[in-house]
C-alpha cells in the first residue's frame, strides 16, 4: 500500500488558537479519504498546509513523498485543490477561467482547446462554455471547480467541502463524479460535516475536533472500533411477540424493540459475524416467523461521528 498523503505531528498556531495539535495522518493511494470534523475543527488548515498554502508552526507534511515546507513546487504539480470558496473570476466565461488556470500551469495554448473541452464535458458544462462565470448557479460553479483541479491532471485532489450548497440531485452527481474521477486513477481528500453524504463514497476516513485527530483508518474498521455490534430490523406480517422472543433467546442478541404501528417490526442489536446473521434469519423463519424484510442498518456516519467527537481519543 503506497501513501500518498502523509502528515507528522503537524501544528498549526494562530494567536492564541492552536488550530493543529500534532495531527499525524496518513492517506493510501486511490483512496477516497473523507475528512470529518464539525466547524473548526482544522479541516481547512490541513488541507491549506498540504496545497503549500499555508504553513506548519511544526511539524511536517509529504505528498507523494515531497516535503510540503521544501519542495513545494513539486507538491503543487501532484495536487488539484479546490477551496471552500469559488474565487472572484466573474467577468470570465467558463472556457477562459479554465484556460486562465492551464495557462498558470504552462500547458501550451494548443492542447489547451482539447483540454478545456474535455474537462468541461467530465463536468456537465459543455452546455455552458461561453458563459459567463457570473451566470452559472452554484452547483455549476462547483463543478468548474472541480474541472480546474484537474487542468493539469494531479493523482490527488483535495476538495474542502465540495457539496456545501448543492441541492440533493446535485450531490449524488458530485458523489457520481468522484467515483468517476477514482476510477481514473486519483486519490481524492474530502472534507465535510455533512456525514451522510460521505459514508457511502469514503473508502476511509479520519475524524478531526479542535485540531486533534480522533480516528483515521478504513471505513469497516474505524466502525467496528466505535460500533462493535450492528443494528438489525425486521418486518413481520403479524405475530411480533413470538419473533421477539425467538431472536432474543439466540446468543449475540443484545436489545430486542418492537413497534405494531404503522407495521409489525423489531429491531435488536447484534453482536456476531455474518455466518451467525444469516443462522438467526433461518432459526427466525423456521419458527414460523412471517418475514417479509430483514436488514442491517447501514452505517450511520453521523453516530458514529456525535459518538467520537463526544469523547476522548480513540487507539490508533
Ligand atoms: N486566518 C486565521 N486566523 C486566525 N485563526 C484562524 C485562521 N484560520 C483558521 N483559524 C482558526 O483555526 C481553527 C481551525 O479552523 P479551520 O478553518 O481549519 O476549521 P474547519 O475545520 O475548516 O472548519 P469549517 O467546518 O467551519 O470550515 C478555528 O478555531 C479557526 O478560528
Ligand atoms: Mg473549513
Amino acid at each position: 500500500m503506497t501513501i500518498i498523503v502523509e502528515t507528522q505531528n503537524l501544528t498549526r498556531i494562530y494567536g492564541k488558537t492552536i488550530a493543529l495539535d500534532q495531527l499525524t495522518l496518513a492517506i493510501p493511494e486511490g483512496a477516497i479519504y473523507g475528512f470529518i470534523g464539525p466547524n473548526g475543527a482544522g479541516k481547512t488548515t490541513t488541507m491549506r498546509i498540504l496545497t503549500t498554502l499555508l504553513l506548519p508552526s511544526s511539524g511536517e507534511a509529504w505528498v507523494a513523498g515531497q516535503a510540503v515546507r521544501k519542495n513545494q513546487t513539486a507538491v503543487r504539480r501532484m495536487v488539484g485543490f479546490m477551496p471552500d470558496f469559488f474565487g472572484v473570476y466573474d467577468r470570465m466565461k467558463a472556457w477562459e477561467y479554465l484556460d486562465f488556470f492551464a495557462s498558470a500551469y504552462e500547458i501550451a495554448p494548443k492542447k489547451r482547446i482539447s483540454l478545456i473541452d474535455e474537462l468541461l464535458a467530465l463536468v456537465d458544462l459543455s452546455h455552458k462554455r461561453d458563459e459567463y462565470v457570473m451566470g452559472l448557479s452554484r452547483g455549476m460553479k462547483q463543478r468548474l471547480s472541480l474541472a480546474r483541479t484537474l487542468v493539469h491532471n494531479p493523482p490527488l485532489l483535495i476538495l474542502d467541502e465540495p457539496a456545501s450548497g448543492l441541492d440533493p440531485r446535485a450531490r449524488v452527481e458530485l458523489r457520481e463524479l468522484l467515483k468517476e474521477l477514482r476510477n481514473m486513477g486519483k486519490t481524492i481528500m474530502i472534507s465535510s460535516h455533512i456525514l451522510t453524504e460521505l459514508a457511502e463514497m469514503c473508502t476511509h476516513i479520519g475524524i478531526v475536533d479542535r485540531g486533534k485527530l480522533l480516528a483515521s483508518g478504513d471505513v469497516a474498521t474505524i466502525m467496528r472500533s466505535i460500533q462493535p455490534h450492528r443494528t438489525f430490523e425486521v418486518h413481520l406480517l403479524s405475530d411480533l411477540g413470538a419473533a421477539a422472543q425467538a431472536i432474543q433467546a439466540l446468543p449475540g442478541v443484545l436489545k430486542v424493540e418492537t413497534q405494531e404501528n404503522p407495521k409489525p417490526m423489531l429491531s435488536f442489536d447484534y453482536e456476531g459475524n455474518d455466518q451467525g446473521v444469516s443462522a438467526l434469519l433461518t432459526h427466525l423463519i423456521a419458527t414460523g416467523a412471517a418475514v417479509t424484510h430483514f436488514a442491517g442498518q447501514t452505517n450511520n456516519l453521523e453516530e458514529v461521528f456525535l459518538r467520537v467527537t463526544d469523547q476522548t481519543p480513540l487507539a490508533p
